[in-house]
């Protein structure tokens, strides 16, 4: 008989595809890493049962303990399956931009979830970052996750999405491009692909109204940068420590409406049900459309599975009201 001990055991092997009709203008081969084939149905199962598993060796989690996390939703819910199968309690600390799917999902997992609102400063005590801060202080034998700083984050990406990038490609990647939030992804597969080749080029997509690309091309944290976008899952206005810079050769911006068309497009051009950040990241593929060539094996990773935007990126009302759609 083949069976995973329990649900955890299926996390990572996820699949790799070829992009067709929305690359077809490109010279190379493009390859999907398919993050969705998780148990949570997104990458963020993979560093999530890594941080607990440190937290856990290293005594900052405890029996009977409480994870409390500042989460876009799918951290949360990659804790949450951690939490049920390990007898953890779990409270998650969300922002009011995040779709209501994601909310009663987290709901659904037992997990108690906070709202805050998103447009307030990374330091005013109602936003998500300070709420969780808060909670974890509050609240015994608890423990504050910090996927943002949390360097098992990115170890997670070094240790099993880089290699199974590495494996399934036989070596042949020549650019990886991803979008980037935590910098968890970009951070663990980029050094571990650039340790086999170093002439590898790692690309971030960023948004508008996130500080990365302007703070990667000149070093300067510029506040003018940051205001509210639709885009959810990347893009930040603060530098998590999880972003090495050093790694990531360039960022390419992508607008709300082209994130939320593509979208759209990949589903209904390529058959596959994908999160808002899968649409700006294969529009920031088809931006870098002159880095590539022939012979070019160009990955790059979808985060997170559809049925956390039918409200949104798949609702048409709602597409109407954003101005993204006819
Ligand atoms: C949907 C989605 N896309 C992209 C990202 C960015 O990934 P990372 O945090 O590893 O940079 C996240 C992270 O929260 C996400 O939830």
């Amino acid at each position: 008989m083949k069976y995973a001990e329990n649900i955890l055991g299926t996390i990572g092997n996820t699949p790799m595809v070829k992009m067709n009709a929305l690359t077809k203008e490109l010279p190379c081969l493009v390859l999907a890493k398919y993050e969705t084939f998780n148990p949570g149905n997104s990458v963020k199962d993979r560093m999530a049962l890594t941080m607990v598993e440190d937290a856990v060796a290293a005594g900052k989690l405890k029996p009977g303990g409480t994870i409390i996390e500042g989460t876009s939703g799918n951290t949360g819910m990659g804790l949450a399956l951690v939490a049920a199968v390990k007898g953890y309690k779990m409270i998650c600390v969300i922002s009011d931009k995040q779709s209501k799917e994601k909310v009663d999902i987290l709901k659904g997992m037992g997990s108690k979830v906070y709202v805050c609102p998103t447009d307030v400063a990374p330091e005013d005590p109602r936003s998500y970052y300070s709420t969780a801060k808060r909670l974890s202080e509050e609240i015994p034998n608890s423990w504050y996750v910090n996927q943002y700083d949390n360097p098992s984050n990115t170890k997670a990406h070094f240790q099993s999405t880089g290699p199974e990038i590495w494996d399934q490609t036989d070596g042949k990647v020549t650019h990886f491009v991803v979008g980037v939030g935590t910098g968890g992804t970009i951070s663990g597969v980029g050094a571990y692909l650039k340790s086999k080749n170093p002439n590898i080029k790692v690309w971030g997509v960023d948004t508008y109204g996130s500080v990365f690309k302007k703070y990667h091309e000149t070093g300067i944290f510029d506040k003018n940068e940051i205001y509210p976008y639709i885009t959810e899952g990347i893009g930040e206005d603060i530098l998590p420590e999880n972003v090495n810079f050093d790694i990531i050769d360039g960022f390419t911006k992508v607008t709300d409406k082209d994130a939320a068309v593509y979208t759209r497009r990949l589903a209904r051009e390529e058959g596959m049900f994908l999160g808002n950040s899968a649409g700006a990241a294969i529009k920031g593929v088809l931006q870098l459309k002159e880095h590539f060539s022939k012979d070019d094996v160009v990955v790059v990773l979808f985060h997170d599975h559809g049925s956390r935007y039918v409200g949104k990126i798949y609702n048409d009302d709602w597409m109407r009201k954003q101005g993204f759609l006819e």
